[in-house]
């Protein structure tokens, strides 16, 4: 396990860790300074490319996100995601966590599910390949509406054990999507790795969020999303006074000529 991996584990029971995803080398270089964990999400196939599921993000997409992204992180532990149908059996996921890893310098891979996948998890892991979790809502496989998951006694109970398995096979850390309260707070206890939350309240040992809803570029009215920030105002008003000074002849003067 690197040293990386180990001081976020290390933090569980101390402080928050912090998590957030980047598709990019400029939001990179921000977030590198907030950080514990930069995620290069599937996400970036509904808020950058308008999918309606992250189904149809591709491998190579991930990658070439993730070359970008990696060029603005120095300090934070960097996560990619396997997408949709790139972790079907063992030796399909070695396959494809190996390119990741090779191309992006990544310092582990993110995979969806439980139970289902635990064989798989434990041969990267056998591979030296570190794993992220992710439990609760799982977009690669959503079918119909999205709703939060801890509802009934057998999804609990599910829940509950997938964790475990989770980190019997050797995840350092899982997601948790739209997990309810009290169920992420026993997953949360019950764990000795960091949960990071994301719509499973306050009890998780982290916080991830889509960095384009953090900063309100992406426009989205999810119940657990939180806009910090309303950037489209900024942008608004840098592009409006582009547009006046090229219209009035200001912009390029002599000082940006040649
Ligand atoms: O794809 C993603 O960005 C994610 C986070 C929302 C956890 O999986």
């Amino acid at each position: 396990m690197s040293l990386k991996i180990k001081k976020i584990i290390l933090k569980k029971n101390k402080t928050k860790i912090i998590c957030l995803t980047s598709y990019s080398k400029n939001i990179s270089e921000i977030l590198d300074n907030y950080a514990d964990i930069i995620l290069v999400g599937d996400s970036l196939g509904s808020v950058l490319y308008s999918y309606d599921t992250t189904k149809k993000v591709k491998l190579n997409m991930m990658i070439e996100h993730s070359k970008s992204a990696r060029q603005g992180i120095k300090k934070s532990l960097m996560v990619v995601d396997m997408p949709y149908n790139t972790y079907r059996n063992k030796s399909e996921a070695l396959f494809n966590a190996k390119k990741i890893i090779k191309n992006t310098q990544a310092d582990a891979v993110k995979l969806e599910g439980g139970k289902k996948i635990i064989d798989i998890i434990k041969h990267l892991k056998k591979n030296k390949i570190s794993v992220m979790g992710h439990l609760g809502i799982l977009p690669q496989s959503q079918k119909g509406k999205f709703r939060y998951k801890g509802k009934t006694k057998q999804e609990r109970k599910n829940l509950l054990s997938d964790a475990i398995l989770l980190q019997k096979s050797g995840v350092f850390s899982i997601v948790l999507e739209c997990i309810e309260t009290t169920l992420a707070k026993k997953i949360t206890k019950e764990l000795k790795i960091p949960t990071i939350g994301i719509g499973s309240s306050v009890h998780c040992d982290g916080q991830v969020l889509v960095t384009d809803d953090l900063i309100g570029l992406n426009l989205t009215s999810i119940k657990f999303i939180k806009s910090f920030y309303n950037i489209r105002k900024h942008i608004d008003l840098a592009v409006k006074k582009f547009r006046k000074e090229v219209k009035n002849k200001i912009y390029p003067s002599k000082k940006f000529s040649y």
